[in-house]
């Protein structure tokens, strides 16, 4: 293909407002698939992701697309997450491409995430072409959208009126993208430079990548290098994704496509790294690249210790797919053997969970979500803390440090009152604060990531009645006074409820989570004790009652033999439960926590 004739482009959206609507329709429109072959959403193609209605791996299909002259252009669309959590995931998709298309819904307008998007896109330098979907609604309102465009330097006059949903509007997309988006540069002469924008694991192919030529081109039998991991292969396949693989005999500078090459691990293959020619390899490798890391933690136990070599096989195998998540065996007296797992963030974290459960059929306690705490000790030492558990005794501590997020929420005034409250009950530094048009207003904040895992969006929806959107991005570390704080059932106490929280908010979460815990452990034969602790040091304290011995209920004290236990909890369908000392904890417990407000 040649280079001029090439057009890479992505689209970038808010959640819901038609993002892969708008990419099944411009194939349906260039014939690179027939409306009968469309699956419902071919962008899509986890049942997971399906089900939550998000898009988690970044996919690329190539289009061939002929003017009203008769040019034939081939059009790579690049898929990119949708989600906070994958912000760099995002960023190395835009690298791959020249052009965005900037879907927004004609009835819900700018919000958050399109926002967090553009910036994303001009920071990559790319041409957006904004595009006002859905204006078949009844409550479509392009002229308002067109507004807050020239409020965040667009240009009003570009935007494309489309409607995904009843395929209006497609010819003006795909003309304007071969007009607007500038083809991709590079010298074919050059050494193979291509950027890994995503990569699955095939257990019959071994891992695929994903990539963009940035220089130089890439053919079957080439030996290949990844240039972080300083890792050789030899490539098998090249090909396209039109819309399923299509094996080509090379790929040249500026096109999309994919490499098989025998690779057993996609941490040989980590999104944002340089695949170059073994045998002429280019001087350095692309800009941008990070390794993945992990932002928010959290133990993960099986119910059945019988199932721990099942846990630890089933996260061998998903972290093939997904370099981003890391595990490392934990032992806790509470809970035993289990693995503390990092993810990008609570929605990765939550579907992983979720894939564990379903897909390998295990009972899991999880223990509330953690981040990492920087501690410096007073012998200088700096430790890296990611499981409150091991918190450092308080007299060997000189300070702490939590990571820090730049939190933009946007909002209809009206709940601007809300939205400021609830911030800075979070311990939230106000930093800005915006009128995007006459009702709709975004609010800069600085917020503790640890408050933020702590269902902060949950909550921020709900004082705002669905309305307030929400993105953050890490910025930094900072000192806070924390304190550990240790909860104790029936006098023991459970290493797997600990939590770290600031000192100033210390006694009404202990006063809090007590009565939650309270509410969530079942009464046991005998009075059981519900303590809060700082250094050993209780300040709550709640008591579960002990049960009326004639009532003839099922009975979860210490007394019941493996087998019956078992049994029982699979007639409770789900009811996942720990016997910790004498008493049974259920997982509703170890997520307390996120239930106090
Ligand atoms: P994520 O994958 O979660 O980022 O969402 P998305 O942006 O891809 O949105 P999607 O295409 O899944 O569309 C969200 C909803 O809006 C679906 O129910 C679509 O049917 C609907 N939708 C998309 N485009 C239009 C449109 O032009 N008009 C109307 N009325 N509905 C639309």
């Amino acid at each position: 293909v040649s280079q001029d004739r090439i057009r890479n482009f992505c689209i970038i959206a808010h959640i819901d407002h038609g993002k892969s609507t708008l990419a099944d329709r411009l194939l349906e429109h260039t014939d690179t698939v027939t409306e009968r072959e469309m699956e419902e959403q071919l962008l899509d193609n986890m049942d997971l992701e399906r089900e939550r209605g998000i898009t988690i791996k970044a996919q690329a299909v190539r289009m061939k697309y002929n003017t009203s002259d008769d040019v034939e252009y081939t059009l790579n669309l690049i898929d990119t997450p949708g989600h906070v959590d994958f912000t760099y995931e995002v960023s190395r998709s835009l690298a791959a491409c020249e052009g965005a298309l900037l879907v927004i819904d004609a009835a819900q307008g700018v919000e958050a995430q399109t926002l967090a998007n553009i910036y994303l896109a001009l920071e990559a330098d790319l041409e957006i072409i904004p595009v006002i979907n859905k204006i078949d609604l009844p409550s479509a309102n392009p002229d308002r959208v067109k507004e807050e465009l020239i409020d965040i330097g667009l240009d009003p006059y570009e935007a494309i009126l489309t409607s995904a949903k009843e395929g209006i509007g497609m010819e003006e997309v795909l003309k304007k993208v071969v007009k607007q988006v500038p083809p991709p540069d590079g010298d074919k002469d050059k050494p193979l430079k291509a950027l890994i924008f995503d990569s699955l694991y095939d257990p019959y192919q071994g891992v695929i990548a994903y990539y963009r030529v940035m220089e130089g081109s890439i053919k079957p039998g080439m030996k290949i290098k990844m240039m972080a991991t300083d890792k050789t292969f030899k490539v098998e396949e090249v090909g396209t994704f039109a819309p399923t693989m299509q094996p080509t005999k090379e790929l040249s500078v500026g096109e999309v496509g994919y490499v098989i090459a025998s690779v057993k691990d996609v941490s040989y293959c980590q999104v944002g790294d340089t695949i170059t020619n073994a045998n002429n390899p280019a001087d350095e490798p692309l800009p941008g690249y990070q390794s993945a890391k992990p932002m928010v933690f959290c133990g993960l136990y099986p119910v059945d210790g019988d199932d721990y070599e099942i846990l630890r096989d089933a996260l061998d195998k998903l972290q093939l797919n997904d370099a981003s998540l890391t595990y490392e065996p934990e032992t806790s007296e509470a809970l035993g053997f289990g693995y503390r797992c990092g993810f990008l963030g609570l929605l990765h974290m939550e579907i992983i969970q979720e894939r564990l459960e379903r897909e390998y059929n295990l009972d899991l306690i999880t223990t509330a979500p953690s981040v990492i705490y920087k501690v410096y000790k007073e012998d200088d030492e700096m430790v890296k803390v990611e499981n409150p558990a091991n918190m450092p005794e308080r007299q060997y501590i000189d300070y702490i440090e939590e990571p820090f997020v730049k939190a933009t929420i946007m909002l209809p005034d009206e709940y601007v009152g809300q939205g400021m409250e609830l911030a800075q009950n979070r311990r939230g530094e106000f930093k800005d604060m915006q009128y995007l048009d006459e009702d709709r207003v975004k609010l800069v904040y600085g917020l503790p990531l640890s408050e933020i895992v702590l269902d902060f969006f949950d909550q921020l929806k709900s004082v705002t009645r669905g309305y307030a959107t929400f993105d953050y991005e890490l910025s930094g570390y900072r000192e806070a006074d924390l304190v550990k704080l240790d909860i104790l059932v029936n006098k023991d106490p459970v290493d797997a409820l600990s939590c770290i929280v600031h000192r100033d908010s210390a006694y009404e979460i202990g006063n809090q989570l007590t009565k939650k815990l309270k509410e969530f452990i079942p009464q046991q034969m005998f009075k059981v004790p519900v303590q809060a602790a700082i250094s050993r040091k209780v300040i709550a304290r709640q008591t579960i009652r002990a049960k009326r011995k004639n009532v003839l209920q099922k009975c979860y004290g210490g007394d019941v033999s493996r087998k019956r236990k078992l049994l029982e909890q699979q007639k409770a369908g789900k009811k996942r439960m720990k016997q910790v000392g004498s008493v049974e904890i259920p997982q509703e417990a170890f997520m307390a926590i996120l239930e106090i407000d």
